[in-house]
């Protein structure tokens, strides 16, 4: 699904690079961490398919798999306040129970600076009660809130419920909440609890309702992503009723000519000149173009060339090499570390037969995998677990159905260099 097999025909290479807008801003290769500002390179169809759909009314969910630059995306939102919308960032991924997940949101909401306080809400503040009685924690300075940690009485939800619906933004704007790492807080919620599902469920429900609120609905909108996929954490507690209205945008790899302005972008500051065919040569093998992979091999190829070796074809090789050095574990050993996560017992033991043998032989045969399958004794749901590998960015069968290959030629290098044995 998310394995678009780059076919290179008649790519005239010159014509692409000479239509480079000139004004070229100065990118830095920043190895792991979400690209912002100038190092962010543009993603146009993918904001322009958000923005679309938030245009029409949509709460969102991102997928994509690991490192392809959803943060990134998030971020470049936040920072450009594209199309005008107010934006708030949030990254739950320590967080496990609903209450300090909505307080967080609150203490955020509070920062943004045009978000100013209905009229209507600010009385309800004042005149009620129940609200007065909170004002340790919610302090009204003027028109503004401030915001209390000490006072741990609230109900965090009704809070939000009430904030969101009675906030007004500058000029009609409206309010879109990034939520990153979302799916890692329902199962850091259910690891919290030991498994039992109560408060992971009642958790995404709650978190539907507030999306669904007609007075929420009016302002503000949401975007949830995560490393992890949300789809698939919330069908494995069968609670994926709480989420079916979230509309889906994939984020799909680069394409082949986004890919090699991604590499000039890159390698400009650095005065080097990869060469065309070293360039065409590097983007074939790297073949799952995400900007990721793109910035491990210029990062090796920066530290192989020298004014006294080219950028050729033989150095090119060298540097993808390297990249699957042990010293550059942190960006591969998730793949592995996520599989034990994912699948316990029988299902962990078949997919990580299952990837092995995909890594060795390049291609597996689907007939194989049914009978490795039949083997372990999971003839029923094998299946279930290659989709989940497929879905999540492991494996395609993309081309020809018959045959299971890893998505990125880089990952099987990892694979075959420090997971078979
Ligand atoms: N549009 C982009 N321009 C430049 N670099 C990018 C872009 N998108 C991603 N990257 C790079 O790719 C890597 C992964 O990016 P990011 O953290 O945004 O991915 P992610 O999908 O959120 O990953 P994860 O699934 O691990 O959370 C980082 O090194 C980042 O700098
Ligand atoms: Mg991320």
């Amino acid at each position: 699904m998310f394995s678009d097999i780059i076919i290179v025909k008649n790519f005239d290479y010159k014509k692409f690079v000479n239509n480079f807008d000139k004004n070229i801003i100065v990118m830095r290769n920043i190895v792991g961490s979400p690209a912002r500002g100038n190092n962010f390179f543009r993603r146009d169809a993918e904001i322009r398919k958000i923005i679309d759909r938030i245009e029409n009314g949509h709460n969102l969910q991102l997928i994509a798999p690991r490192r392809i630059g959803k943060t990134s995306i998030l971020f470049h939102l936040l920072d450009q306040k594209v199309e005008g919308y107010a934006y708030v960032y949030l990254d739950t991924e320590r967080i496990d129970n609903e209450e300090d997940f909505y307080k967080k949101i609150i203490k955020e909401l509070c920062k943004v600076e045009e978000i100013s306080i209905s009229k209507r809400l600010f009385q309800r503040f004042r005149e009620e009660a129940r609200f007065l009685n909170r004002l340790k924690s919610i302090k009204i300075l003027g028109n503004e809130i401030a915001f209390n940690e000490e006072n741990l009485d609230l109900n965090y939800y009704e809070e939000i419920k009430n904030f969101l619906s009675g906030i007004e933004l500058e000029e009609n704007m409206q309010l879109v909440l990034l939520i990153d790492e979302f799916p890692q807080t329902v199962v850091n919620i259910l690891e919290a609890d030991h498994g039992e599902t109560v408060n992971a469920i009642k958790f995404l429900q709650s978190n539907r309702e507030l999306r669904q609120d007609p007075e929420v609905n009016r302002n503000v909108r949401f975007i949830y992503t995560g490393s992890i996929g949300l789809t698939q954490t919330v069908s494995n507690i069968q609670a994926s009723a709480f989420i079916n209205d979230i509309n889906v945008v994939e984020i799909a790899p680069f394409n082949f000519e986004e890919g090699v302005e991604f590499l000039d972008r890159l390698s400009e500051p650095k005065g080097l000149k990869i060469p065309k065919e070293a360039a065409l040569y590097l983007l074939k093998k790297i073949a799952w173009i995400i900007p990721f992979h793109i910035q491990l091999a210029m990062q090796e190829i920066i530290s192989l060339s020298s004014n006294t070796r080219a950028i050729d074809q033989d150095l090119i090789d060298e540097a993808f090499n390297n990249i699957v050095e042990y010293r550059n574990r942190s960006h591969f050993e998730h793949y592995y570390s996520h599989l034990k996560k994912e699948f316990k017992g029988i299902s962990f033991e078949f997919a990580d037969k299952a990837l092995k043998q995909i890594a060795k032989q390049g291609k597996l045969d689907r007939t194989v995998l049914y009978d490795m399958g039949t083997g372990f004794g999971i003839k029923e749901n094998y299946r279930s677990i290659i989709d989940t590998l497929c879905y999540e960015g492991y494996i395609n069968n993309n081309g020809n159905h018959q045959f299971y290959q890893f998505n990125s030629p880089i990952v099987r290098m990892w694979w075959q260099k420090h997971i078979c044995e």
